[in-house]
């Protein structure tokens, strides 16, 4: 969808032409100067309409206006997870109708901030996405085009930042649910570094890909041990997104690339295992990241790794019990095929080590005790660093692509402990997304750490069956934050210059 801002006055307005005008309404009483006004006052004295979050009220060539369709939607107290709300509602009311372009305007919304902006374009960008890369026809038609209103210069002026942002965000999202949609025989490794090396194309963006036997060359014997089980060559792809001094400390991203997950010998029960062509969402996250950089371009490095492998049965895959040997050196029995994205996980965050970076997410549809313990809410995060766990939870907030900080006690690690090697792929059933998380921190030591399991957030079952596009939104303004601050350890390092003498953690019997 194409997104524009026009500055007009609320006479102007009701002479817009349009095939759509979404009126947002919240509390502040509406005046009785317009015709759009004065329907709005109408609808609200009579009790037909309220301002509250969901409420819509649609007219059809209503007196004194040129839109062909009026959609009055509450918004109660205006704020973006309620702006969020109106407009997905107003646009299903679009789906398969005639509707092309749709104005909307904040009629006694709220106040014209950059959120508010933001809230529309994205929105309004995720209702209008509708997959087809498989499918022979179009699905049913949706707007095209979405004028926001400004009723001011200096109204346009806050929208126009938040409206840059919220495009910038949805032309990355969009990119991350196009290809986790896409079915595993459309998304193979092989595609996936296609779909890495087109973003190689834009400003400040250069991408790597390594096959076998650069893998092998690494001593990546995790990641191969995953991969040895298909048909489908590995790829690992390293991504660079340059946008402050080539010697800066970058953030690394992980994403997990599993582009289909049967589980492997520990094979999967065949329900809903179409599903697991979306166990790439961490690798698709990463790529609408940097689609997303490449448009805002701050002021900061970041690395993208993908380790992207099938996870197949087969005459050559790995078997339970089987030990093989990480590229950190460790060892590792493969009890369970099925906790496969650890395994390629850890190799990658051996490789971050290379970059000295200020900071390492990983992201992946990791666990299925993820979806128990947070559901499609917030996704799990944990982290060793507090300053990182505090950016990734603000920046969660902030997107509306929420997270929550899990634990990272060392009781948890006691279930991986096995007699064949250093250590196991996995524990028991309890506290599964964090036993999980501690396998991989054992990989992460050398550098401030934090891992989201998205296995909840990452995309929808049942008739809404889709990739959500999640968490880029959060990547993005975690990413942004970070281009405007100094990195975690020189932050410490100033906190420790700034304390007076003795208030210091270097005291006796601090062992951090
Ligand atoms: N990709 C799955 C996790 C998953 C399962 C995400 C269901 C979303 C829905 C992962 O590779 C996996 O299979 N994990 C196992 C780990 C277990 C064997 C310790 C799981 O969660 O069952
Ligand atoms: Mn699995
Ligand atoms: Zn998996």
């Amino acid at each position: 969808m194409d997104f524009e801002l026009k500055t007009m006055t609320p006479a102007r307005l009701c002479a817009e032409k349009t095939d759509a005008l979404v009126a947002l309404v919240g509390q502040t009483p509406a005046s009785d100067s317009d015709a759009l006004s004065s329907l709005i006052a109408q609808a609200l004295k009579a009790r037909d309409f309220e301002a509250k979050p969901g409420k819509l009220l649609a007219a059809y060539r209503p007196a004194g206006l040129a839109a062909t369709r009026v959609v009055l939607a509450g918004v109660g107290d205006g704020s973006p997870k309620n702006i969020r709300s109106a407009i997905t509602a107003a646009m299903g009311g679009f789906k398969g109708g005639n509707v092309q372009h749709v104005t909307v305007c904040l009629a006694n919304a709220s106040l014209p901030t950059s959120a508010l902006a933001r809230a529309v374009v994205l929105a309004g960008s995720d209702a209008a996405y509708s997959y087809t890369t498989t499918r022979s026809k179009p699905g049913p038609a949706m707007p095209v085009r979405m004028t926001l209103v400004a009723d001011s210069a200096a109204a346009a002026k806050a929208l126009q930042q938040g409206m840059d942002t919220g495009v910038a965000l949805a032309k990355g999202i969009e990119l991350a649910k196009e290809w986790a949609n896409r079915p595993a025989n459309h998304a193979t490794p092989v595609l996936l570094a296609g779909a890495a090396k087109a973003l190689g194309k834009l400003k400040g963006i250069k991408v790597d890909v390594l096959g076998p036997k650069e893998v092998e060359k690494l001593g990546m014997g995790s990641f191969m041990a995953v991969a040895q089980g298909t048909a489908q060559p590995l790829r690992f792809i390293v991504l660079h997104y340059q946008g402050a001094a080539k010697t800066a400390a970058p953030v690394v991203l992980v994403g997990k690339g599993i582009t289909f997950d049967t589980g492997g010998i520990s094979i999967k029960p065949a329900a809903e295992m179409d599903e697991m062509k979306f166990d790439m969402c961490g690798a698709a996250s990463v790529l609408g990241t940097f689609r997303a950089l490449a448009e805002l371009q701050p002021t900061l490095n970041v690395v993208g790794l993908i380790p992207a492998c099938e996870n197949m049965p087969g005459g050559r895959a790995v078997k339970p019990g089987d030990v093989v040997t990480s590229m950190s050196g460790q060892t590792i029995e493969i009890l369970n095929t099925d906790a496969e994205g650890r395994l390629v996980l850890c190799d990658a965050l051996t490789y971050a080590e290379r970059f000295k970076p200020r900071a390492v997410v990983d992201i992946a549809t990791l666990t299925g005790a993820c979806v128990i313990a947070l559901g499609g809410v917030r996704s799990g995060m944990f982290a060793t660093d507090d300053a990182l766990a505090d950016a990734l939870h603000q920046a969660g907030e902030a997107s509306m692509d929420l997270c929550w900080r899990m634990p990272l006690d060392e009781d948890y690690a006691d279930g991986l402990k096995t007699h064949f090697a250093d250590v196991a792929n996995v524990a028991g059933r309890a506290a599964g997304a964090v036993t999980a998380a501690k396998f991989l921190q054992r990989f992460a030591t050398s550098f401030p750490w934090a891992h989201l399991d998205i296995a909840g957030t990452a995309w929808k079952s049942g008739a809404a069956k889709g990739a959500t596009g999640r968490p880029v939104g959060l990547l993005v303004e975690y990413l942004l934050g970070e281009a405007g601050r100094p990195a975690v350890k020189e932050r410490s390092k100033a906190k420790a210059a700034s304390a007076p003498r003795g208030s210091g953690r270097s005291g006796v019997g601090n062992k951090a």
